[in-house]
């Protein structure tokens, strides 16, 4: 371990495992919270001194006032939702943090999210199941090299290189897709109207964050979506279309690897989807729908109801590996409260045979069986509960069952949404 005091928070599922909990959680002792991933795709709820809170694109450290929250290089934005969510932030909380956003990061302009839409139709029932943000269109651009970064909105012949952008656009997208794209002088002076309000939180952040980490700063990068939704390591093509493991961090900050300390994998208590793609432990059945219900498992911005399942300890020893997760942190142990027994998914069936690791294609990905230990529930209320030992012995013997079959330490687990009911069991940061 280096001396940084540098913390990675990153999904090591399908998303939605209280990422921003936990980044909240650590942001009261942190001074810098960088995301480095994604877009507005992502939904995190934060809830404290009994009120709800959301963000998409905005670091969930926002609501501390001492916490520099960065939108990193490796994010891509759309400026109105930057907009109306800090407006937001800043109407429901006092005490809001600092907000900067990197030149370098991609825009996510209004054809990309018709785009999106037009993909999701074409592709009829193979369709992903996407946020419908214009995140997959954007991160598209980026690659091709025709996407408008942030910081280019500041170049004086910038009117001129976008209308050349746009104008090819609105080619292609009426060719390709029979796509009417808004006229260019709306696209651009809605753009300039919101640019003018954010223009002086755009900075370089990699520089930024480099400077904060030296002098010894506590910098937590937070995570957006999870391993199994990774464009290389996830379950492919039903992923997003971005790096959202920690290996990106560097890349999506603008710093060296070198600097990061440790990573901090956030894990449901169960396994959640959404969106289509194989999904082995699914409970498509009344216990599924019971931790549906107690899990209030529907998307935080979107209300989809997620698809819900057993942990995943194959998945998750891949996330593991995949992510370099030191460690865990469990989330919603509390919703299992009530069950006569639960299991972890510790191997796969594929065509006869027993397999541990994850199958690259999505068509062994969907023939794969879940293979199960089992290990008693408990039936106790463990919303109020402060410690490892307030918790019931069958709650105990889950989580070291997590530690062993995935081989590495659980320093912390969640009790319910509040900031307060979160349990540490080990220095992280
Ligand atoms: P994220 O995208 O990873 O930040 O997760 P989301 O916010 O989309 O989804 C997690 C949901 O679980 C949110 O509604 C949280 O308020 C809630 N939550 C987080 N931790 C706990 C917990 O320990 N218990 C319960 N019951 N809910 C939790
Ligand atoms: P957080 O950060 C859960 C899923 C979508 C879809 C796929 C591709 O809240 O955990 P996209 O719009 O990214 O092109 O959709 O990825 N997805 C998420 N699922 N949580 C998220 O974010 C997600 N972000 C994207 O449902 O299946
Ligand atoms: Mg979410």
């Amino acid at each position: 371990m280096n001396n940084f005091k540098t913390l990675v928070v990153v999904g090591s599922q399908w998303g939605d495992e209280g990422k921003g909990k936990i980044t909240d959680y650590f942001s009261q002792q942190t001074n810098v919270v960088v995301r480095f991933s994604g877009g507005d795709n992502a939904g995190h709820q934060i809830n404290f001194n009994g009120q709800k809170h959301k963000v998409r694109i905005i670091p969930s450290g926002i609501f501390n006032k001492n916490v520099i929250n960065i939108i990193g290089n490796g994010c891509v934005i759309n400026l109105q939702q930057i907009v109306d969510e800090f407006e937001l932030i800043k109407q429901s909380v006092k005490d809001y943090g600092t907000l900067l956003i990197s030149n370098r990061a991609q825009l996510v302009l209004p054809y990309h999210i018709q785009i999106d839409t037009a993909q999701e139709e074409a592709k009829g029932d193979k369709k992903i199941g996407t946020t419908k943000r214009g995140i997959g269109p954007a991160y598209q651009d980026k690659a091709s090299r025709i996407g408008v970064r942030l910081g280019d909105l500041a170049i004086p012949n910038f009117k001129e290189r976008f209308k050349e952008i746009h104008s090819y656009q609105k080619d292609f997208l009426k060719k390709m897709y029979n796509i009417e794209i808004e006229d260019f002088e709306t696209t651009y002076n809605e753009l300039i109207v919101n640019y003018e309000k954010i223009k002086e939180h755009v900075i370089d952040t990699g520089e930024y964050i480099e400077a904060a980490i030296k002098e010894g700063k506590k910098v937590l990068f937070e995570g957006a979506q999870g391993a199994m939704l990774d464009i290389d390591h996830g379950t492919y093509p039903f992923v997003t279309s971005s790096n959202c493991s920690a290996s990106n961090v560097a890349t999506g900050s603008g710093i060296g690897f070198k600097y990061i300390n440790k990573i901090l994998g956030v894990v449901k208590a169960y396994s959640t989807r959404v969106g289509a793609g194989g999904f082995p432990t699914e409970l498509l059945n009344e216990i599924g729908d019971g931790i549906r219900e107690r899990g209030n498992e529907y998307g935080a911005n979107t209300k989809r109801p997620r698809r819900v399942g057993w942990i995943d300890a194959v998945a998750l020893r891949y996330a593991i590996r995949t992510s370099g997760i030191d460690a865990l942190f469990i989330t919603l142990l509390d919703v299992l409260s009530g069950l006569d027994e639960i299991k972890i998914c510790n191997k796969y069936l594929l065509n006869g045979r027993e397999i541990t690791n994850m199958p690259a294609t999505t068509e062994e990905y969907e023939q794969c069986e879940a293979l199960y230990v089992s290990t008693p529930g408990w039936s106790e209320d463990i919303t109020g509960v402060t410690s490892f030992d307030e918790l019931p012995d069958a709650a105990k013997n889950y989580i070291k069952l997590i530690e062993k079959i995935c081989e590495v330490d659980v320093v912390g687990f969640s009790v319910g949404p509040d900031r307060t009911q979160t349990v540490l069991l080990d220095q992280v940061f």
